[in-house]
């Protein structure tokens, strides 16, 4: 294996060592070098990483997503077409669903069986942002018109997987058994099958879903559970099921970004039934939000955050420093899992990632946490997607929050008006990846610095992710300085170079952001990138991110 340490090369001298090779400083006037080593590969980029969520909150499923039968908005049957057709050019490989926070305060037989006939039940976000919001919006009360079947509905039209999570602050480990009943069941084989077969969107084949969640912030929302209550939980509700033709992967809820002792707590009590429990955890989900706080989380689920459009230099690069922390993050969980989970057999999704800001740009009131989406948000994708890339030894699943008008999202709609976000553009971009052989890239270029409350704060001026198919070489690259380009070197390192095509998302202005009358504002665009010698020249724009797509010999 060839290892060079990044200090190394950042601060070493002209030659920097590998095992089996040297690297050589580039004689050139690059600002960056990126060496792509093509040996070294941490593993394949599952497309899980690519993933998205779905809650019941504000207007993510009514109007985002369901639109309803009878709608003269484009639809098939009731789900909004524009966003199955977007969903799928992104490939968009598995969607959470039906939360988040909602999830431990839904029953799942609410939302099955003939629509006319289903409960309407209070939203468990009816009291947020209570006085601008109507008494009758579907963002307090929920009608139930989408439900298990839509949604199962929703991820066949789009193509994606469903991930389903389980009410475990307010439902039994039976109540679960029955959902997984409901959904995996062979054909007419029991009531619940056939109750499946027979409700609106009804579907006599069983849907074969495989990915289920044990609740969700068990440690807030959830339950207020210590870990160690979570564990006991956790256990009780993945004991024992039906192997109905599915081998089923339930994924813990674990904890938020810098949590330690949450992660610490939960393995620590599984591991006293030996190790074996590890097997009934596929994955751990990890949640990491990035935002301009002075306040830490409070139950006004707006407080101390920044504006999504408003926002001055300092809080620009803050909220990617916050983005990129979650590296660190994930090597740390990962280090604490490995302690009693020796075999490394559970992996990490980070279930829930993006940007927050503060109320005040949502499309309108009973969009809840609905926020506009700007460069910044384009590059705070691109910072976790190429974090992701980086690991894919240890993150199975990765999913922003939200799909639509809620957070991080894609998309934005109302009625009949409907658009892609910055967010979206890097999805698009990143596809190339998914599937991909991991390769490792080092970056090598001037740290970025500004004025934090006097102090001063660094970041890195150049960073991305690499990854093979086939002869196809794709590498992604963030330059999130504000107003300098980088002239950017990049060598590949065991194989050489023969073409190299560029894609990038790059504006003058960082606020910029697409809507309803200008939904082309910031879109990708072709960019130039030249084979000099053994190596690809390209300029990297200011606060831009850049896709070359390298042919290998
Ligand atoms: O995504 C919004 C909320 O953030 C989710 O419901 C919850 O899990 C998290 O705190």
């Amino acid at each position: 294996m060839n290892e060079i340490s990044r200090r190394q090369f950042v601060t070493g001298s002209a030659l920097a060592l590998t095992g089996a090779f040297a690297i050589p400083r580039s004689a050139k006037a690059a600002d960056a070098v990126i060496d792509v080593l093509l040996n070294d590969s941490p593993g394949t980029i599952l497309p899980d990483c690519y993933g998205h969520f779905v809650e019941h909150l504000g207007a993510v499923v009514y109007d985002g997503i369901w639109v309803g039968e009878g709608s003269k908005i484009a639809n098939v049957g009731g789900i909004r077409k524009s966003i199955i057709d977007a969903m799928a050019r992104i490939k968009a490989p598995i969607i959470r669903y039906p939360g988040g926070c909602f999830a431990d305060s839904y029953n799942w037989r609410d939302g099955v069986g003939e629509r006319s006939k289903r409960p309407r039940r209070t939203n468990f976000w009816y009291g947020v942002n209570s006085k601008e919001v109507p008494m009758d919006s579907t963002s307090r009360f929920e009608p139930n018109e989408f439900g298990t079947n839509e949604f199962l509905q929703f991820c066949k039209l789009t193509g994606a997987k469903p991930y389903l999570a389980a009410n475990v602050r307010g439902l039994t480990a039976n109540d679960l058994w029955e959902w997984v009943e409901y959904c995996n069941a062979p054909v007419a084989s029991t009531t619940l099958a056939q109750l499946r077969a027979s409700g609106s969107a009804g579907s006599r084949e069983p849907y074969k879903v495989e990915f289920w969640g044990i609740g969700n912030e068990s440690w807030g929302c959830g339950g207020e559970m210590t870990p160690e209550e979570y564990s006991q939980e956790f256990r009780k509700f993945t004991a024992a099921y039906p192997p109905f033709d599915v081998p089923l992967k339930f994924i813990g809820a674990g904890a938020s970004s810098d949590d330690l002792n949450w992660t610490r707590g939960f393995f620590a009590k599984m591991r006293e039934k030996g190790e074996g429990s590890f097997r009934r955890l596929h994955g751990w989900g990890v949640h990491h939000y990035s935002w301009n706080v002075s306040a830490g989380r409070t139950t006004d689920w707006n407080a101390g955050k920044g504006d999504a459009l408003d926002f001055s230099n300092e809080q620009y690069y803050e909220m990617l420093r916050q983005a990129d922390s979650l590296e660190d993050w994930l090597l740390k969980h990962w280090a604490i899992m490995g302690e009693f989970d020796r075999a490394h057999r559970t992996k990490i999704a980070v279930d829930e990632w993006g940007t927050w800001h503060k109320a005040g740009t949502e499309l309108k009131p009973p969009h809840l946490l609905g926020q506009q989406n700007t460069m910044r948000d384009a590059l705070v994708a691109s910072i976790s997607l190429d974090i992701f890339n980086r690991h894919p030894d240890k993150v199975m699943m990765g999913n922003i929050a939200q799909l639509v008008n809620c957070l991080q999202s894609l998309f934005l709609a109302d009625g009949d008006r409907f658009i892609t976000t910055p967010t979206y553009h890097v999805f698009d971009m990143y596809v190339p990846h998914m599937n991909g052989k991991a390769v490792r890239t080092v970056c090598d270029s001037p740290k970025l610095s500004w004025d934090r409350n006097g102090k001063p704060a660094e970041f890195w001026s150049v960073n991305g992710s690499a990854s093979v198919n086939g002869k196809t070489l794709t590498l992604t690259v963030t330059n999130p300085h504000l107003t300098q380009r980088r002239e950017t070197e990049v060598r590949v390192h065991g194989a050489k170079p023969v073409s190299a095509a560029g894609r990038t998302l790059a504006e003058t202005d960082v606020k910029v952001h697409n809507t309803f009358d200008r939904p082309n504002s910031v879109v990708p665009r072709d960019h130039t990138a030249r084979i000099v010698g053994e190596s690809i020249a390209v300029s990297l724009a200011p606060a831009s991110v850049t896709r070359l797509s390298i042919t290998l010999q």
